[in-house]
């Protein structure tokens, strides 16, 4: 296994702050993985997921951008003994694109997906978008017919990740939860059993009641009971992928799930051959960090805020992205950053955010290697390195568009449809 390009530790500590909807400051990520109660992702933990799938991990897992898991390796177990698997992941549609850090999960999800052979939900968590956005805290208020029309461009750059449309169901939150008898059964049952209290604890003061519903969906869409259409009574394994920011859902999840049957208590009342077991699933996790802004390590790459000029977003033109890789990415030129120095003490590939970004995004070992060694010992320059970066960017946001430009109605309805 590759041991390049080990993940930066920056210092941290300056005013950081992770919570599922703000990123501020330097991101200490060792801390989090303590704080929230995760495990690190390790190396013998990558050989088994290598030994079981028999896959290569992917680069994101090899060079620790996902760094974290919860319950990974019984998720693997499980898949190993033929049990049912399944992956979840989903997005918050506030913007009509999505840029690189977004794309970084998803896309991620869609190799999962060719690993495992199985079906993925995704949730587009258009309701929580609704309520978040009400013109309070700053933020703008959107109409939902407004997120309606963000989450139907941001479904062509998913399915433009790569997912096998026979095996992925994607569904607007609102939507599905008013029309799925199960899937709202099973959150109203949820907000039955949890104290007020709890997702005070986990999610801080909430403004709104519409705003306290919002962890119960993202929470229940982890569990094969919310979609009768594909799973019937069967329980199966869930593994979600995400951002550290969203592990609070997924910690509620996993405290809801030794409380909750396996099918609605309705149905139970309606039929009393069906046994009253207790107990769900716990989904399993795996965790990765925040694409950083190219401007630096402090909070994250954005479609709104501070970063929002800086971050590549793949609808961009060739020209712009080159123009925001050149005005934006911070390098980390040796010493006093003239030509002179560089050469001297070489660059520092910990605080160059052009080879940050190459660790993201070039998928080839042997090209990012040559790229550290000679960045770090003077001879390549920053404006070169920045140069390969807007040509690997150029091309991966490119291919993207002409993917996305390929994806029809008829798909859109396909990943839609509970048929
Ligand atoms: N809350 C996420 C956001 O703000 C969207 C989301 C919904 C999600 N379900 C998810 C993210 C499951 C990861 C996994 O964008």
């Amino acid at each position: 296994m590759s041991t390049i390009a080990l993940p930066p530790s920056p210092k941290a500590g300056s005013g950081d702050g992770v919570t599922p909807f703000k990123v501020t400051g330097i991101v200490n990520y060792d801390r989090l993985i303590e704080q929230f109660g995760t495990e690190p992702l390790t190396p013998e933990l990558l050989d088994k997921f290598a030994r079981i799938t028999k896959r290569e991990p992917h680069h994101l897992m090899r060079r620790g951008i996902f760094f974290s898991h919860r319950q990974l390796n019984e998720f693997l177990d499980a898949y190993e003994k033929g049990h049912p698997v399944f992956l979840y992941t989903g997005r918050g549609p506030t913007s009509d694109s999505l840029h690189l850090g977004h794309i970084l999960p998803i896309e991620f999800t869609a190799y999962l997906q060719s690993v495992f052979d199985c079906i993925v939900v995704f949730q587009m968590a258009d309701d929580e978008k609704y309520y978040f956005n009400d013109g309070t805290d700053g933020k703008k208020e959107l109409s939902f017919e407004e997120i309606t029309r963000c989450g139907r461009e941001n479904t062509k750059d998913i399915i433009a990740c790569g997912f096998n449309s026979k095996k992925t169901f994607m569904f607007s939150n609102r939507e599905y939860s008013l029309g799925c008898r199960e899937y709202q059964l099973f959150a109203l049952e949820t907000m039955r059993i949890i104290p007020e209290k709890k997702i005070r604890a986990i999610f801080g003061e909430l403004n709104t009641v519409g705003q306290m519903m919002c962890p119960f969906y993202q929470a229940i869409a982890a569990f094969s009971r919310s979609y009768p259409h594909l799973f019937g009574d069967k329980l199966a394994y869930c593994l979600v992928p995400y951002a550290i920011d969203q592990d609070p859902y997924f910690r509620l999840a996993r405290d809801i799930a030794p409380r909750m049957y396996p099918c609605s208590s309705e149905k139970i009342d309606l039929d009393p051959t069906r046994k009253r077991k207790m107990g769900l699933l716990k989904p399993h996790s795996i965790i990765c960090k925040f694409l950083p802004p190219l401007t630096g390590f402090a909070g994250k790459a954005s479609s709104t805020g501070a970063n929002k000029d800086s971050t590549i977003f793949m609808s961009d033109t060739p020209s712009v992205i080159a123009k925001k890789i050149k005005k934006y990415a911070f390098s980390g030129g040796g010493g006093d950053g003239s030509m002179a120095d560089h050469v001297k003490y070489g660059g520092n590939i910990e605080t160059d955010m052009p080879f940050q970004y190459l660790r993201h995004f070039l998928r080839d070992d042997v090209k990012l290697e040559e790229i550290s060694k000679s960045f770090a010992n003077g001879e390549m320059t920053c404006g070169q390195i920045k140069e390969i970066l807007v040509q690997v960017i150029t091309e991966l946001v490119t291919e993207h568009q002409k993917r996305r430009s390929l994806v029809t109605d008829e798909i859109i309805a396909e990943v839609y449809s509970t048929k």
